[in-house]
């Protein structure tokens, strides 16, 4: 799959594709994620990016002209171009999922005031938010649906199943893990964990998964 970053900020991701499985997937070549800056489309002696609104207010807002001709230049046909935004569609698992089926997708990542509405108009696809708060770009935000997208592409996390026990397919949060020291600072491993009986132990974390949502998340159960 190939991926275009278009930011003002792309050393905000350096850092994520580096160290990241994410990294690990580009060397593998299952991935190929290109960071644009954007401001290498502004043709002004400034390299202006962002005007005043009209019809005044508060803020500056994305300019048409450097951010269609990035999009342009990095667009392919059939890619899927997402504009990340507080006021985009919530992100969901079920999203990240499908996203990693494209074969080529363009993120933008804007002003947290916001964008020019005609580019909305006329050159994204889609519009998705990560959370109901605001960020003052939308750079983490691509970042966070791209880490998640790419869990979903085969071979990218190092083991398969790991994606089988994920509980958000299943709509149900996680049940708890431990590892050795089977005893540490007087607190034991639930002794079932340490039985080797498999069913006791899908039973077990069944239960608890179902104790941990209803806790946590109960509007998950409904
Ligand atoms: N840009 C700023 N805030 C955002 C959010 N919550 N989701 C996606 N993009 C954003």
């Amino acid at each position: 799959m190939r991926i275009d970053v278009l930011t003002l900020f792309p050393a905000m991701l350096d850092g994520f594709l580096s160290e990241s499985m994410l990294g690990r997937a580009c060397e593998a070549k299952l991935l190929e994620i290109n960071v644009r800056n954007i401001r290498d489309w502004a043709t002004d002696k400034h390299r202006t990016t962002d005007d005043r609104p009209f019809g005044g207010g508060a803020g500056m807002v994305m300019k048409c002209e450097p951010v269609v001709a990035a999009i342009e230049a990095v667009q392919t046909p059939g890619c899927r171009r997402i504009y990340l935004t507080p006021d985009g569609v919530p992100f969901t698992a079920a999203k990240a999922e499908a996203l990693a089926k494209e074969q080529h997708l363009v993120f933008l990542s804007g002003h947290y005031e916001g964008i020019d509405q005609r580019i909305r108009d006329t050159v994204i696809d889609e519009e998705i938010s990560i959370g109901d708060y605001v960020l003052t770009n939308g750079t983490l935000a691509a970042a966070v649906v791209i880490d998640a997208l790419a869990r979903f592409i085969p071979g990218v996390l190092g083991e398969e199943k790991s994606l089988t026990h994920e509980s958000f397919t299943r709509k149900l949060l996680d049940f708890p893990q431990y590892t050795r020291p089977a005893e540490y600072r007087g607190m034991s491993v639930p002794e079932v964990l340490l039985s080797g009986n498999h069913t006791a132990i899908e039973k077990w974390r069944t239960a608890r998964q179902e104790e941990k949502t209803r806790q946590v998340r109960p509007d998950l159960l409904k």
